[in-house]
């Protein structure tokens, strides 16, 4: 791959999220595993991704999967062992790629260590590590403060006679950052990895990990509808985002700049012009704090084209852009905006200026499987069964192949498969060149090898109704993008500049080698990228 050099490995390269208990079981116990995803990084490498994330796999509970450590240091035997986790940093760096790990520094799970010492008597020296307050005089919480996965989100502890505060699960205490000890026990956690020689951290809720410090009432959002989730009832405005966040988030930027090339990366869900404050003054912020526009936006031309433009104008001077499309924790993209449109999504987040994140499985447009209610897992979606929150359904085993189990595992697996398998997969998608799987790759491929395309400049081109349409350029190569985000035919009107060029890729392979000039037509649900000729590069 012809990267260019002057850019750092995670702005030119592209980076794929394993959710570890779905990618790949090795020891037949239906969940996957550390070895599993060993034995899978050859098809990473043959699809051209260059680096990976993996969600959490050291020792929990296992209350939110994963999300509720009980050791920051080890690693969950269900996943394998720390031997398991060297070879796997040493065959990834082997075959020229990056591993980026989870980090969860806003709470623990109940059963770490050092809430079992913060709870044990208010003397404790840990009790500062976690938010304890005592009742208000009725007896009642300290504050009007929402669990993100329903109720309270103040737990009372009968033998200590106070509540503790938890963000997420009560299983899941939050830290008290404010504590100078808390910090550096983390960057220790930091350094340990960072010293194995992990390239960077995806850091779990950074915008949640400092709180108001006199604990606020927050208001109420005069804009809650019932479908929602029962946290949107008020604005976290003094539970999230708080200022003091950004001098924490500066030093764990320190600890990883003691090394060499880390990454830290944000996962915060904010509007844009917070999000970007995220990279800190002079960016000694988050490398990347995530941009999840493209999942939180209405699938619809004017609005995700104004909001690039939004997003590259908010950005700070030295800031990297960066687009995600799916996760784990929401639904996916196919089954957000359809099969039909799944390609175009490809085409936009592998084409616009900025790392892309991509979501095991979407590459093969894996759809969102319908979980059995007595198969339910996600606490969320157990803990409010009438709105419909459960993340399971887009956390089913990678479909590898038409055999049992679609090659994930032996056995039953942790969650269930869809019917389609034996039709989606990767076995059967690698052989045809129609699929979604070999598009991806193409357009991985065609990416990562021409600089215009993961490091060039970003203009928008003007268009009206469903179209999306931008060029990318660097030393006088000029690509146009034209995407079409509705179903039905259109036409990119040659209003603003005459274009002339070649269709190098498209989601029809049909039209690839088609000239260009001026207006032109599109299929609905159709995506093209044109070589721009060279006069039109300046
Ligand atoms: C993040 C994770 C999510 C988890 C939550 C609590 O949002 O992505 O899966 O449940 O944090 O840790």
């Amino acid at each position: 791959m012809k990267q260019d050099q002057n850019y750092l490995w995670w702005q030119s390269g592209i980076i794929y999220q394993v959710y570890p208990r779905s990618f790949q079981d090795s020891d037949g116990d239906g969940v996957g595993d550390l070895c599993g995803i060993i034995s899978r990084l050859d098809y990473l490498k043959w699809l051209g991704i260059t680096a990976v994330w993996v969600s959490p796999i050291y020792p929990s509970p296992m209350a939110d999967f994963g999300y509720d450590i009980s050791d920051y240091c080890g690693i969950h035997p269900l996943f394998g062992t720390m031997d398991d986790f060297d070879k796997l940093l040493k065959e990834v760096h082997k075959r020229d790629m990056k591993l980026i790990l989870d980090l969860v520094p806003n709470h623990t799970s109940h059963k770490h260590a050092w809430f079992e010492e913060s709870r044990s008597s208010k003397d404790s020296p840990k009790r500062d590590w976690y938010i304890w307050q005592d009742a208000q005089e009725d007896g009642s919480e300290p504050n009007n403060w929402l669990s993100v996965f329903g109720g309270s989100a103040w737990e009372w502890d009968k033998q200590t006679e106070q509540y503790y505060y938890h963000a997420f699960l009560k299983e899941q205490p939050d830290l008290n950052w404010r504590n100078p000890e808390v910090q550096q026990a983390m960057f220790d956690v930091m350094r340990f990895w960072l010293d194995k020689g992990v390239d960077g951290f995806r850091v779990d809720v950074m915008w949640h990990m400092i709180k108001d410090e006199k604990l606020r009432d927050n208001p109420a959002n005069p804009d809650y509808k019932a479908h929602q989730a029962t946290y949107e009832q008020l604005i976290p405005a003094y539970s999230t985002d708080q200022p003091e966040i950004h001098n924490i988030v500066a030093k764990m930027r320190e600890v990883t700049d003691a090394y060499e090339e880390r990454v830290l990366i944000g996962e915060i869900y904010l509007p844009v012009h917070r999000l970007v404050t995220y990279y800190g003054q002079n960016n000694n912020g988050a490398h990347l704090p995530f941009n999840f526009t493209l999942i939180t936006l209405d699938w619809d031309a004017r609005s995700i084209s104004s909001h690039v433009d939004e997003y590259e104008g908010a950005l700070p001077e030295g800031g990297w852009p960066n687009w995600v499309i799916g996760n784990h924790d929401q639904p996916r993209i196919t089954s957000r905006i359809g099969r039909e449109q799944a390609k175009v999504a490809a085409m936009l987040l592998l084409t616009l200026r900025g790392t892309p994140t991509l979501y095991y499985g979407d590459e093969l447009g894996m759809r969102d499987v319908p979980i059995p209610a007595d198969r339910i897992q996600d606490p969320q979606g157990l803990n409010m069964p009438d709105k419909d929150l459960s993340r399971d359904p887009a956390r089913t085993p990678m479909q590898w192949s038409e055999k049992d189990y679609a090659g994930f595992t032996t056995t039953e697996p942790w969650l269930p498969l869809p019917n389609n398998y034996q039709r989606v997969n990767v076995e059967v998608q690698k052989e045809d060149q129609y699929s979604m799987l070999s598009f991806y790759r193409r357009l991985i491929k065609l990416r990562q090898q021409e600089p215009a395309l993961h490091v060039g400049d970003y203009q928008p081109v003007i268009t009206s109704g469903p179209l999306v349409a931008y060029t990318r350029e660097k030393d006088g190569k000029k690509f146009m993008v034209v995407l079409n985000l509705s179903h039905k035919p259109c036409t990119l009107k040659e209003e603003h500049q005459h274009y002339t060029g070649k269709v190098v890729l498209a989601t029809d392979p049909e039209r690839e080698g088609e000239a260009v000039k001026g207006s032109f037509n599109l299929y609905g649900d159709e995506g093209i990228l044109v070589e721009l000729a060279k006069s039109m590069a300046y």
